[in-house]
């Protein structure tokens, strides 16, 4: 069914709203798979961790996509290696990249098994692109997005692009994204599923513009303009608080 599609709230921000969470991860692997066309550049698309995305990556798999012509990135990883269970590289390993045979060489991961996180985030940030094409984010309970919670530090980053940081969600060490690399992605998606996500989305989307305790308010920026760049994609449950007109 097609979603609901609306812009909401003070900033303009443009969501679909879709019947289930399955409707959700479809329309995102749907415009991931967009982007993988035979001709021009290779795409560069950065994966979010957690569990939401998960059945997106699993749709994404069974596509008829080139996967040649996409690379991957993340905007999050947990210090841990990468054949561990709290992985964010292991869930889209398992999920996407071995079944549908995407390339090591197409994947970038963060290398949340070092000791030196300093070192492990400056090496990943000088393989970025200068924009991505396509960055997909995740959204926490308390509004944080990759692994910018609330009252980070992080959150006022201006010029690095990658940073070790340490948030209250268990493991408690990460890597993650800084703000910048958000602020130019050419299109955001945010998938957020579930009534757990409600409260948080209407913070986001209706709340005054304060990304330092909202995070995700990043991916769609401080005004009209600026959220251009951004879908919220939401299941009804997560949608079910907001003003919708
Ligand atoms: C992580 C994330 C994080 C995640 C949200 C939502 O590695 O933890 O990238 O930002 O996307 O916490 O997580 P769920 O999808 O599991 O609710």
């Amino acid at each position: 069914m097609a979603p609901r599609i609306a812009t909401i709230g003070p900033r303009k921000v443009h969501v679909e709203i879709y019947e289930t969470a399955a409707d959700v991860a479809d329309a995102a692997a749907a415009t991931i798979a967009d982007l993988a066309k035979p001709s021009g550049e290779r795409a560069s698309v950065m994966l979010a961790g957690g569990t939401t995305p998960k059945i997106a990556y699993e749709r994404l798999a069974k596509l008829p996509v080139d996967f040649a012509r996409i690379d991957f990135y993340f905007g999050d990883e947990r210090a841990v290696p990468p054949d561990h269970a709290d992985s964010n590289y292991r869930m889209a390993r398992s999920a996407l990249f071995d079944p549908a045979h995407v390339g090591n060489a197409r994947v970038r991961r963060m290398a949340g098994e070092l000791a030196d996180l300093e070192s492990a985030a400056r090496d990943y940030e000088a393989l970025l692109p200068k924009r991505v094409d396509l960055l997909l984010l995740g959204m926490g309970e308390d509004g944080h997005t990759a692994s910018l919670f609330p009252g980070s530090s992080a959150i006022g980053e201006t010029s690095r692009l990658v940073l070790p940081v340490i948030g209250p969600k268990p493991p408690p060490k990460r890597l993650t994204i800084t703000p910048p690399v958000i602020e130019r992605a050419a299109l955001v998606l945010v998938l957020a599923t579930g009534a757990s996500k409600a409260d948080a989305l209407t913070r986001a989307l209706q709340g005054p513009w304060d990304p330092s305790a909202v995070p995700i308010q990043l991916a769609s920026g401080p005004d009209a303009e600026s959220g251009a760049r951004a879908r919220f994609l939401l299941d009804r449950d997560a949608a079910a608080k907001l003003v919708v007109n």
